[in-house]
């Protein structure tokens, strides 16, 4: 499904009467709005933005406060907010051209109902104050997961291959209802132009970002532990299915997003993936195990089966993502959006895994 080009509408819900589109960037330079910047996509976006003369000013916007100063992001400014809070929502954006989404809740960690109102709600709050503003380009981070885990997905998926709700993981599925859920939102005009970027598994040093690896009291823990994935010190042997799989380098995702935000293509959906389609065994190698390779057909069942358990806990219906391959074309985002990714797959594996000082 490509995402359809916005046309506007009014009244909208919660959004206020729309302003009409900015015509052309307020002063000069664009002023870019970003939600979730803190983020593995933020890390990769906003140094991006930082370092573009048609970028004149960056608003970023989170819950847990932080100093975009110490980063070296010296055009952005702090707001504290919350995407289920639309007043504040409206007044961060007061002067954007375009909108960032990038806040959301992927591992599931979160009670149900929280991370609905901020993954579902709250993507369609932050469409609506960004049309309410007058913003010029709505930029949503959407995910592979959005095709859903299905078993007449073809070999490659092209963007006009529909995006369809998996079984069970809560992450898949609110990434398929929201296209959808944008998309009618888009559909009557005069709002800001939508791009959908839809990406693979992302990688960098900034794998883990924002998000509450572990639950709880143990987030602290899980953010220690998985932000500095490392090679094993021996060759440990592990079983590993031969299931395919895409991943991207979080500057990759963040090239692909400011070329969204200066509007280098048209709106729509795009594919966004490394080149090379790996397997969990060559994943396995590069973090210096020795994978057992199994035929990839019977881990798939298996997690076909795992997933069908009733009440799993949130965070273990992930295993559904390895029931069956999901792997994509990318060519619309080259050839439209004139996107060149720096690494492959492997690469971007390898840049993860690269000690750090
Ligand atoms: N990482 C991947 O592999 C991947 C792959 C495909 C698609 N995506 C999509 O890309 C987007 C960004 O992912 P990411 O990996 O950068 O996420 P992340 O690392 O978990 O960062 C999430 C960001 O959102 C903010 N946030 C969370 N809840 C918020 C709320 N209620 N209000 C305002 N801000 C909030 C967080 O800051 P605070 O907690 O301080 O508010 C943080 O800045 C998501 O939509 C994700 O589904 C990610």
């Amino acid at each position: 499904m490509s995402a359809p080009r916005a046309r506007g509408r009014s009244p909208r819900p919660g959004g206020g009467r729309p302003r009409g589109r900015r015509a052309s960037p307020t002063g000069p330079g664009l002023t870019v709005a970003v939600t979730g910047p803190t983020g593995t996509f933020g890390s990769g976006l906003v140094p991006l933005l930082q370092d573009d003369a048609r970028v004149a000013r960056v608003v970023g916007i989170a819950r847990r406060p932080f100093d975009p100063a110490q980063r070296g992001w010296t055009k952005m400014t702090y707001r504290q907010g919350d995407v289920r809070d639309p007043e504040a929502l409206r007044q961060a954006f007061r002067d954007a051209d375009v909108v960032v989404h990038l806040a959301f809740l992927i591992t599931g960690n979160a009670p149900r109902a929280t991370t609905r109102a901020i993954n579902v709600d709250g993507t369609l709050n932050v469409y609506r104050a960004a049309a309410a503003v007058g913003a010029r380009r709505f930029v949503y981070a959407s995910s592979v997961a959005a095709y859903g885990f299905h078993a007449d997905n073809p070999a490659r998926m092209d963007e006009e291959w529909p995006v369809r709700p998996a079984a069970r993981l809560f992450y898949a599925q609110e990434k398929a209802e929201l296209e959808h859920l944008l998309a009618a939102e888009a559909a009557p005009g005069g709002g800001p132009d939508l791009y959908v970027l839809r990406p693979s598994v992302v990688l960098g040093p900034d794998t883990v970002g924002g998000k509450d690896v572990l639950p709880g009291p143990l987030a602290p823990v899980g953010r220690w532990l998985f932000s500095r994935p490392r090679r094993l010190p021996l060759p440990v042997p592990v079983v590993v299915p031969e299931h395919p799989l895409q991943l991207v380098h979080q500057d990759d995702v963040g090239s692909a997003l400011l070329l969204c935000a200066v509007g280098a293509g048209p709106p729509g959906a795009y594919n966004i993936a490394g080149d090379g389609v790996l397997t969990a065994g060559d994943v396995a190698r590069e973090f210096g195990a020795l994978p057992v390779r199994v035929p990839a057909a019977p881990a798939q069942l298996a997690a076909r089966a795992l997933a069908r358990v009733p009440f799993l806990p949130p965070v273990a219906e992930w295993v559904e993502a390895a029931a069956r391959p999901a792997v994509m074309d990318t060519t619309k985002a080259r050839e439209q959006l004139g996107w060149r990714p720096r690494y492959t797959g492997l690469e971007a594996l390898r840049d993860t895994l690269r000690p750090r000082a």
